[in-house]
This record gives C-alpha cells, sequence and structure tokens, in this order.
C-alpha cells in the first residue's frame, strides 16, 4: 500500500548550512508519527517540505504518492496544516477566517457558511466565533489553527508543535481532537518537543538531532528500549566513584558516571533478575561504603535528553539506530 507519507534522503541548507541531512522516513495511512527533536533539529523545516511550502534540495518526499515539487498541486489538496506559528488572519474573526479557507477550497457559499459554524462548535469557539482572532488567547488561537487545517477535511494532517504554550486544559483537548482524527483514519505527522505528547499521540517516533534521525521505532518500543531500568549507585565518598567503577567494568558492564560531585554512577539494566544480584555481589565485594542504591526507570524526558545529549554527540545513536527500519 502507498505510504501516506514517504521521504527519501532529504536535505535542506540555508545559506551553506546544512539544516535537514539525509532524513528517510515513512507514515503508514491512518498512522500517527510523532518528530520528535530539541530546538532547531530540523522539525519545521521537514515540515514545511511535507507540506509544499519550501522546496527540498534533495531527496524526495511523496504524499499518498504525489510528489510535493512536481505535484504540488495535487499534494495541497490532499494536507492540512497547522504550523508552529498561527497563520490565521488576525484583523477578522475567527468565523471569518473560517469561512475564507472553505471558500478557498471552492465550497459554495452556503457551504461555507455551514462549514465555518461546525467548526467553531466543533473546537469550541462558537461563542468567540465574531470576535477578532488578534484579540483571542494563545489556546484559542491554536484551537482555531487547528480547526482551519481541517476545513478541507484532509487525509493527510501536519501539526507543527501543536501544544506548545497551551495550559494542560486545553493540551489535553487538543491531543483528544487529534487522537479522534486519527481513529477516523487521518494520517498525521506531529512535531513535538514533548516526549509525553509523542507518547500519548504517536504511533511511532523519530527522533532527529541536527537535522539527523539518531533513533525511530514504535513508540512503546523505543520506550522500552531507551527507558529501560537504570541502577544507580553512589559511594558514601565521591572518590571511591572510579575504583567502583572499575569493579563493575571488570565485570563486563558498561557504566557512566552520572554525578561528578556526588560520584553517583548508573548501570543500565536488561530486566534480567540474575543481572541484579551479579552487581550488587560485585558491589559488596568491593566493600566500598555506599550512601544510596536504587534502581529506577528514567523519564522519558530523560531518555530526550540523552539520546539528543547537550554535549553535542548523540551518544546513543549506534546503539538505538537500527538499519533503515519500516518508521
Ligand atoms: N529561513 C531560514 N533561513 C536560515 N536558517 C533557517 C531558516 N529556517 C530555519 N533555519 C535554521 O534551520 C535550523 C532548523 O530549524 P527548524 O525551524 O527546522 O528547527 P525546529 O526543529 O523546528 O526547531 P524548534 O523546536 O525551535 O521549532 C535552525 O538552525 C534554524 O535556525
Ligand atoms: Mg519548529
Amino acid at each position: 500500500m502507498t505510504p501516506a507519507i514517504l521521504i527519501e534522503g532529504l536535505a535542506k541548507s540555508y545559506g551553506g548550512n546544512p539544516v535537514v541531512k539525509d532524513v528517510s522516513l515513512e507514515v503508514p495511512t491512518g498512522h500517527v508519527l510523532g518528530l520528535l527533536g530539541p530546538n532547531g533539529a530540523g522539525k519545521t523545516t521537514t515540515v514545511k517540505m511535507v507540506s509544499t511550502l519550501i522546496r527540498p534540495d534533495s531527496g524526495r518526499v511523496l504524499v499518498c504518492g504525489y510528489d510535493v515539487v512536481r505535484q504540488a498541486g495535487e499534494v495541497r489538496s490532499l494536507i492540512g496544516l497547522t504550523g508552529q506559528y498561527a497563520s490565521v488572519d488576525e484583523d477578522i474573526s475567527g468565523w471569518e477566517n473560517l469561512y475564507v479557507i472553505a471558500r478557498l477550497f471552492n465550497f459554495p457559499r452556503r457551504r461555507a457558511r455551514a462549514r465555518a459554524d461546525e467548526m467553531l462548535e466543533r473546537f469550541q469557539l462558537t461563542d468567540v466565533g465574531t470576535r477578532a482572532v488578534g484579540r483571542y488567547s494563545g489556546g484559542m488561537r491554536r484551537r482555531l489553527d487547528l480547526a482551519a487545517s481541517l476545513v478541507g477535511s484532509p487525509r493527510v494532517l501536519c501539526l507543527d508543535e501543536p501544544t506548545t504554550g497551551l495550559d494542560p486544559h486545553s493540551r489535553n483537548a487538543m491531543w483528544a481532537e487529534v487522537r479522534r482524527l486519527a481513529d477516523q483514519g487521518t494520517t498525521v505527522l506531529l512535531t513535538t518537543q514533548y516526549m509525553e505528547e509523542a507518547e500519548a499521540l504517536a504511533d511511532s517516533l523519530v527522533v532527529i538531532d541536527r537535522g539527523q534521525v539518531i533513533a525511530r521505532g514504535r513508540t512503546a518500543e523505543l520506550r522500552a528500549r531507551l527507558g529501560g531500568q537504570v541502577l544507580r549507585i553512589r559511594p558514601e565518598r565521591p572518590v571511591d566513584s572510579a575504583e567502583l567503577r572499575r569493579a563493575l567494568e571488570g565485570r563486563g558492564y558498561a557504566v557512566a558516571l552520572a554525578d561528578e560531585e556526588t560520584g553517583q554512577i548508573r548501570l543500565p539494566l536488561s530486566g534480567d533478575g540474575a543481572q541484579l544480584t551479579d552487581v550488587v555481589r560485585a558491589v559488596g565485594q568491593s566493600d566500598i561504603p555506599l550512601a544510596g542504591l536504587d534502581v529506577r526507570i528514567p523519564s522519558l524526558d530523560e531518555v530526550f535528553l540523552t539520546l539528543t545529549g547537550a554535549d553535542g554527540a548523540s551518544q546513543a545513536q549506534s546503539e538505538v539506530l537500527p538499519a533503515r527500519s519500516a518508521v
């Protein structure tokens, strides 16, 4: 079956500066793909290429089989876009924005009016429908943005950070709406900086950093693969940290210093009970006095930070990036 979105070897530079480098991914029809990455990773640039707003330098993007460069018109008729920044007109009312968009989709006047009413209702904006958008709150604007991108009943919806800046209530409402659309078969490409959002909405994830894919997989798999249990050991005297590490590394464990000041070290666990026993035995034999030892599951945000590492090096890359997977 033709995927709703197919991206192959996509690249884009600005002034000789590559911001998207060789990105490939596939979004099957009806799936929600979360494109996750820190500021400046290239998310918006990728979404803009998918939605025909900018041209790729190389590689190709097909939306429902149509090429975004050669068949941009067809692509535009199939997609909806909620950009990172509000794209609605501030000087006119919410209703007028929706009406104008419906007319641009060639709805006859009467149907365009009905569609504007319907969308206001669906996004709980009827009460403020006649008010100029310039006087909307951030949450209202975001909802109007989403409503605007849905006027033409798109088969593929691109959402660029749909909930940034929303309060928890508006965020949940937005999530519910996205889920409802996905359940009805709309394919969604969603960018976000929040693991939590990705986990709430996405069937699969692609993590990008500096224009490159650094991890991908089904959301639950990635979570399991990256977010497994971690054993944290804190020696009473920070100086003992090095010896503790040697003792564990000597038994073949991958150990990382988690905190210089306290000397806390971290060791990813495989989930095998015998392993934990062995680690504890090794620590016991080293006879180093401990201040703390616990097992915990890292939050998704921690996983994300590890992946995109503040030091720039995508430390976990080789470990988490399978050869071109189906995502
Ligand atoms: N029109 C442009 N001209 C020059 N550089 C640009 C342009 N648009 C984006 N960039 C640069 O490309 C890089 C990627 O930007 P992009 O907007 O795609 O990132 P992002 O992942 O969406 O980030 P954010 O989370 O902040 O929205 C950034 O370094 C940005 O400065
Ligand atoms: Mg962006």
